[in-house]
């Protein structure tokens, strides 16, 4: 499990209820993951304090330089009976990262599907990757990228409205601490959530989603849907109400725009 791309030997962490293994320096948390995916744990966590190919949603990739932020994977490979709650895993990992900023008394959002916001600036990323063979999962990486410590500069060259923790709240966040409590949370609430699934989330989910009942247009590959936001599906898919009536049900995409209603 030693790719010529990792640096040094990995740092490990043996908190209750998951594994912590922190890397100086990875490719990406998530190539990891999926490539280690057999060897890896249900509820081990990858972490690296820079990575060198973060990537993003929709082949974007994440600025991933500076060190001092958040840049991790949790591998998930819960009970086939359990498998069809990880529809939602994002949306349960988005209200644990508000959570975490709430406690450091900032006042988060979530821009559908799962970008965590302040002030209409994203601060938080999330990408999950499966790893299949055939229809059977072999495993999932959860991506999760926190801008804790950000320069300024670095975030005026990111290519949307984004902000860190550190410039939000005008001091240094401390890394470690952050993630101690983040993964304390999600660990701590990770067999709820795959028994109950979106549902369990949805309270949570739907306080702090900005886009609700907005008028909005959702961009997936080449085509586009404009309508207006009218909730959420058991699954966690957006119900777009287009302008001839019908209802979309939309898994995943680019929200593109946001309009009053
Ligand atoms: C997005 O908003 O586009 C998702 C960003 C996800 C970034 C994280 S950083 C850790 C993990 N490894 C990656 O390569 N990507 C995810």
């Amino acid at each position: 499990m030693t790719p010529a791309r990792e640096s040094a030997t990995p740092v490990l962490h043996n908190p209750p209820g998951y594994r912590l293994i922190e890397f100086g320096q990875l490719h990406s948390t998530n190539a990891f993951v999926l490539e280690h995916i057999d060897a890896l744990a249900h509820c081990d966590v990858i972490s690296a304090g820079i990575q060198t190919a973060g990537r993003g949603r929709l082949s974007r990739a994440w600025v991933s330089s500076q060190p001092e932020n958040a840049y991790l994977s949790v591998v998930l490979k819960p009970p086939h009976e359990q498998a069809a709650s990880l529809a939602a895993v994002t949306h349960f990992l988005a209200v644990v990262v508000c959570h975490a900023l709430e406690a450091e008394g900032l006042a988060p959002a979530i821009k559908w599907p799962n970008d965590v916001q302040v002030s209409g600036r994203k601060v938080a990323g999330i990408l999950a990757e499966a790893r299949l063979t055939g229809a059977m999962l072999r495993g999932m990486a959860l991506g999760l990228g926190v801008n804790l410590n950000l320069p300024e500069a670095v975030v005026a060259a990111i290519d949307q409205p984004a902000t860190a923790l550190n410039l939000l709240l005008g001091r240094h966040i401390d890394r470690g601490l952050f993630l101690r409590g983040l993964l304390d949370r999600f660990f701590g609430g990770l067999d709820r959530f795959l028994e109950t699934g979106f549902e369990g989330v949805r309270a949570g989910y739907e306080q702090r989603a900005s886009f609700l009942g907005r008028r909005l247009t959702v961009r997936q590959m080449q085509v586009e849907w404009t309508g207006v936001a009218r909730g959420l599906d058991p699954c966690g898919a957006l119900e777009l109400e287009c302008a001839d009536g019908t209802v979309c049900r939309i898994q995943a995409g680019d929200l593109v725009t946001e309009r009053g209603a």
